[in-house]
């Protein structure tokens, strides 16, 4: 646990100790974050419960169905892209004021709309909003958490992905039966407000404020946050590493030679963990267990709340308690392993349900696959979902490190939409069987390349981390 800190984000030496404590301009930060993972997750989770009630209303195509899903996170690939400028342009605090806003003004479009096009523009607002966050919140959670708490607050980001999904298919669940999708999209208002509520009285990061020269803001900045320590020492030191980040890579920067093993390991993280299925899952798990014999909305909704939502929140718990003890590629290389032999075996199902979906209650098939799509969601829970975000974070020096993470995001909200896009339209084409199989043959790919190629990072400094990319210029680069 103890040196979790030195293996994520260290904005320099912003992050040297400082003996511990805490304030109420911390806990604002934390519950920003949290709040800011909560509407993620929840953004993501709560159309698998609400496609029912549109299809109903709006009588909508197999392709508007894919549509109106993954156009999310067709949104939130542009906001991740445009979230960056804008944390530095506007201040990471005024960027998730603008995020948070946008959730709530799009989540009431997405409850007000009188037709599918406003749902969709409904949707490409909260994806932005979503895509912003996703780069401000760990922004500034990273820039204001103190040094020994600052993998905490990071993983805490995730564990708050997954509970905002889980939330999300409560809310699915208990609206299901009458199918009131207004009600589900825009409960999301809510926790927008609140985020909104609990930035307008935060902090903005010490660091920002200096680089626009704010140097009198800082200082008070430092004093809220951390009103124990001595101000200008703490700014000083942030002051020291602005000044080594000067000569900030451009964006071209990040494609050169140097870097070209951490951008593969980054990007390479980022794809797999979403063309191995996890987004499809999330999405359209009313769906499968439909297909797989819960016949009723209410029993879909109810697999898909316990066996995927409340599951995916316990696991990550075992994510955060042994990704610094038992390390990074163990892992993911075990969850890949449970990732894909359930995969396989969800496949195997689904050869038996066949076109027999319309039966009473859920055949042995169904089980199996309730069963398998537990063993899959607690196998990503505890490896893809946080080790990539965490690796990704860890692995860029520091002069890139920003705009590289930028990249990967981006990648990832990418993949997730290919993914999203295209699940029902291969399903269509292929068979459930066979696109559960191919997701199961990408988690076997995936083992071999992080095998091969991802390193433990593991206890390491953000320095030696660095050398493995070159071991014949150790520790600096
Ligand atoms: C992924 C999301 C996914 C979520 C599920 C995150 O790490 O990036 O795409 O929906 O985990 O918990």
């Amino acid at each position: 646990m103890e040196n979790r800190a030195d293996t994520f984000p260290q904005p320099g030496a912003e992050g040297a100790p400082d003996g511990g404590g805490w304030s109420t301009a911390l806990t604002l930060v934390l519950v920003a974050v949290l709040l800011a993972g909560a509407l993620f997750g929840y953004d993501q989770g709560v159309i698998s419960g609400a496609l029912e009630g549109l299809q109903r209303d709006f009588k909508l195509s197999p392709i508007l169905v894919e549509v109106v899903t993954s156009w999310v996170t067709l949104g939130a690939l542009a906001g991740s892209l445009a979230g960056g400028e804008l944390a530095d342009r506007l201040g990471r605090r005024k960027a998730l004021l603008a995020a948070a806003a946008l959730f709530a003004a799009g989540a009431a479009v997405e409850s007000l709309a009188t037709g599918v096009a406003v749902l969709v523009a409904g949707r490409l607002i909260v994806g932005f909003g979503v895509g912003a966050a996703a780069v401000a919140a760990p922004l500034y959670a990273a820039e204001l958490a103190p040094a020994a708490q600052r993998g905490r607050f990071i993983s805490s980001y995730q564990l708050a992905i997954a509970i905002g999904i889980f939330l999300s298919y409560l809310i699915d669940a208990a609206f299901a039966q009458a199918g009131a999708w207004r009600i589900m999209l825009g409960v999301s208002a809510v926790p927008a407000v609140l985020l909104l509520l609990a930035m307008l009285p935060a902090v903005e990061s010490p660091r920002w404020l200096l680089r626009m020269g704010r140097r009198d803001a800082a200082r008070a900045a430092v004093i809220r946050v951390r009103p124990w320590i001595d101000p200008d020492v703490r700014l000083k030191a942030v002051e020291a590493s602005l000044r080594e980040e000067a000569g900030k890579a451009s964006w071209g920067e990040v494609f050169a030679p140097a870097w070209r093993r951490p951008l593969a390991v980054g990007l390479g993280l980022a794809i797999f963990q979403q063309v191995t299925g996890i987004n499809a899952i999330i999405y359209y798990s009313d769906r499968i267990f439909a297909a797989a014999g819960f016949s009723t909305p209410l029993a879909q909704a109810q697999a898909t709340t316990w066996a995927i939502g409340a599951v995916n929140v316990l696991a990550t718990l075992i994510a955060i308690a042994f990704i610094d003890r038992i390390g990074r590629r163990p892992l993911l290389l075990a969850g890949l392993v449970g990732m894909g032999a359930s995969l396989f075996v969800v496949g195997l199902a689904f050869l038996s349900i066949g076109g027999a979906s319309a039966g009473s209650g859920p055949t042995t098939a169904g089980i199996v696959t309730l069963v398998a799509l537990v063993i899959f969601i607690t196998s990503f829970a505890f490896s893809l979902g946080p080790v990539v975000w965490t690796v990704i974070n860890e692995i860029f020096p520091g002069q890139v490190r920003g705009r590289a993470v930028a990249v990967a995001t981006a990648v990832n909200w990418g993949a997730a939409f290919l993914v999203s896009e295209f699940f029902l339209t291969l399903v269509d084409a292929i068979g459930e069987s066979a696109t559960f199989w191919l997701f199961a043959f990408f988690c076997a790919i995936g083992g071999l390349w992080v095998y091969r190629k991802v390193p433990e990072t593991k206890g390491r400094s953000l320095e030696q981390i660095q050398a493995l990319w070159n071991p014949a210029t150790p520790g600096d680069r």
